[in-house]
């Protein structure tokens, strides 16, 4: 949670720092704001509210002007979202931006307060710059050293952009969890908290590791360790053009993001598979290894999780090895039980997420194997992990996780048929069936999204309910969590999935006249036993929303809309019944005017238990 960013070089600061911002925005928007050397003194904008609000604030008092700055975009986390408790802060001669949360806040606090210390705001990130003012008081001139004694000090998690009165033209990173990578352009240098947000300047960048310092002028970026030790980084460049994270001439980030689904998914599976069939082998998934797992857990929060759930449902259909699902922020206090032989799977886009990653951490103390599935290149998840897969969705920008859930389910699909193949629990010429089928489903995909008008007759329907229900069996169950998750998150409408065998036994008392249920029956097998669910909810009033397949025509008294997949393979059906499920929350929210891409109280990427 929260974006920073830093720059160092001949251009406009304010701008740079701002755009920057914009990219980050995603990380959190509670309030923005940045510092700018402005003729050697730094000068600090900053305003609750998003970047549009700092833009307008500094269109009535000044822009500050000046060639080197840093910059913040905001999740609350300690006081509320004011212009107060807006970063940047400043303690004494310093001034900082942080994303992260400082553990030990209250007993530095305390001390600072023994040494007559006054704050001005309720954040932990004010106690930072406090103490790296207090320790910067009593060796001046020493800005590095002052960063070792402050890290020392700190618990918790931080990247944080600092600058120092005395050094204008420079700007001074530091990193423990929270990530951040230093941006290496022609006679400038950046850091970002994710390299989307430099893109536009340069594509060449460090990552910056736990516990290192970054140094940065205009004609380079020295890299510390906490001995004051210079560590020679390897320049790592950015596969992503800036394209890839601008709009691209939709109207929201989300719908550009449900229509690079098919790219996606070709650039998730193409390299993971060798004349017809899964290789995971550059992964460091070997028919050895997963020969030798006894049991599977996949472990994840959000989306990622029901990513998750349809794996569950895929592996243990095919391989027949049971797969426990667990979400990260439970399975990490719960004494889980892992241990040697089982491998557990952690699940994330940005790969960072706090929870996900603590319980990579507890899975591999507890001895298991670990396996990531990761969007984020080289984010801790996937640095930590024993074997990595990374899906190449590219930059996912909006909120709401569409084309990352969609890769993430790929690569379930390939790890399912390759550990069925390992376990002799499918032949050959099945897993090679199944592969071709999964190559096929990008051109299912443009079938769907060519023709997706219904979904914006649906939507036109949904907007005035308060609540709704998604109901479905099997693997369409499994898939009607996400399609819940998503319209909840962007429509603030109210709405649950349930296994429609399930209703019956309580939920079945929340249906009234009209009240909607979005029902998903692709599965031949379960198919006639929704449809009888279907009609026990249409009997009692309900307008009734029906995700099915083409060749399915219903009786007149089973659904008031009708959405048509095309006719595919039962098993690979979630693939292609999640877009209509986006497309029908996606246009809710336009419909309802909220904001589709960045909804209230959220963020992307969240760093915080
Ligand atoms: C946040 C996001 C979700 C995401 C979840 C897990 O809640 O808003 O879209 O699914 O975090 O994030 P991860 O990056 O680990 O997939």
């Amino acid at each position: 949670m929260c974006g920073i960013v830093g720059y160092v070089g001949a251009r406009d600061a304010a701008d740079v720092l701002m755009d920057g911002l914009s990219r980050l925005e995603y990380r959190g928007y509670d309030s923005a704001g940045i510092a700018v050397f402005e003729n050697g003194q730094v000068r600090v904008a900053k305003s609750k509210g998003r970047l549009a609000d700092l833009e307008e604030k500094m269109k009535q008092e000044g822009k500050p002007a000046g060639h080197s700055g840093i910059g913040h975009t905001r999740w609350a986390t300690h006081g509320e979202p004011s212009d107060r408790n807006s970063h940047p802060h400043a303690g004494g001669s310093v001034t900082i931006v942080h994303n992260g949360i400082i553990e030990n806040y209250k007993k530095l606090k305390e001390f600072l307060l023994s040494k007559g210390k006054t704050f001005l705001s309720d954040t932990d990130t004010e106690v930072v710059a406090q103490l790296l003012g207090y320790y910067y008081e009593l060796t001046p001139g020493n800005p590095v050293d002052a960063i070792i004694r402050t890290m020392k000090e700190l618990e918790g998690s931080y990247a944080l952009g600092v600058m120092f009165a005395d050094f204008p033209d420079m700007v001074y990173a530091l990193r423990k969890e929270s990530p951040l990578i230093v941006g290496i352009g022609e006679g400038e240098s950046f850091i970002a908290s994710d390299v989307t947000a430099i893109l536009q300047y340069t594509r060449n960048y460090y990552l910056l590791e736990p516990g290192e310092i970054a140094v940065l002028t205009k004609a380079e970026a020295k890299v510390y360790d906490i001995h004051y030790q210079k560590i020679e980084k390897e320049l790592k460049t950015a596969d992503w053009d800036v394209s890839a994270a601008e709009k691209g001439g939709y109207p929201h980030f989300m719908i550009k993001e449900i229509h690079e689904q098919p790219v996606s998914i070709k650039t998730t599976i193409t390299p993971r598979i060798t004349d017809g069939m899964p290789d995971l082998s550059e992964c460091g998934i070997t028919t050895e290894s997963l020969n030798s797992f006894k049991a599977i857990h996949v472990v994840a929060c959000g989306t990622a999780m029901h990513a998750g759930i349809v794996g569950k449902y895929v592996i243990e259909k095919l391989a027949k090895v049971p797969v426990n699902v667990d979400i990260a922020s439970e399975f990490r206090y719960r004494d889980p039980l892992v241990g040697e032989g089982d491998l557990v799977i952690i699940i994330s886009q940005s790969g960072e997420t706090a929870d996900s990653l603590a319980a990579l951490r507890l899975a591999k103390s507890l001895g298991a194997k670990t396996l990531a599935i990761v969007n984020a290149k080289g984010s801790s998840i996937a640095r930590e992990a024993d074997m990595l897969i990374y899906t190449h969705a590219g930059p996912e920008i909006a909120v709401a996780s569409t084309k990352a859930y969609m890769v993430q389910i790929a690569v379930m699909y390939l790890f399912a048929f390759e550990l069925a193949l390992a376990k002799g629990k499918i032949d050959e010429a099945e897993c090679r069936r199944l592969t071709s089928l999964l190559e096929e489903t990008p051109a299912q995909i443009e079938k769907i999204l060519a023709h997706h008008e219904m979904t914006q007759k649906i939507a036109d329907s949904l907007i005035t309910a308060d609540s709704l229900l998604y109901i479905g069996r099997g693997l369409d169950y499994a898939l009607s969590m996400e399609g819940s998750l998503k319209l909840k998150e962007i429509s603030y409408i109210h709405s649950e999935s349930y296994a429609a065998g399930e209703l019956k036994h309580g939920t079945i008392s929340l249906i009234t006249e009209n009240m909607p249920v979005i029902a998903v029956a692709t599965q031949t097998a379960l198919f006639d036993k929704t449809i009888s669910n279907i009609k026990e909810v249409k009997a009692r009033g309900a307008k009734v929303i029906l995700i099915s397949r083409d060749d399915y025509t219903p009786d007149q008294d089973v659904a008031d809309f009708q959405f048509c997949l095309p006719q595919f393979e039962d098993l690979l059906m979630p693939m292609l019944a999640v877009v209509p499920l986006q497309l029908i929350a996606y246009y809710t929210a336009v419909h309802k005017g909220t904001d589709v891409d960045k909804p209230r109280n959220l963020a992307k990427s969240v760093t915080v238990e």
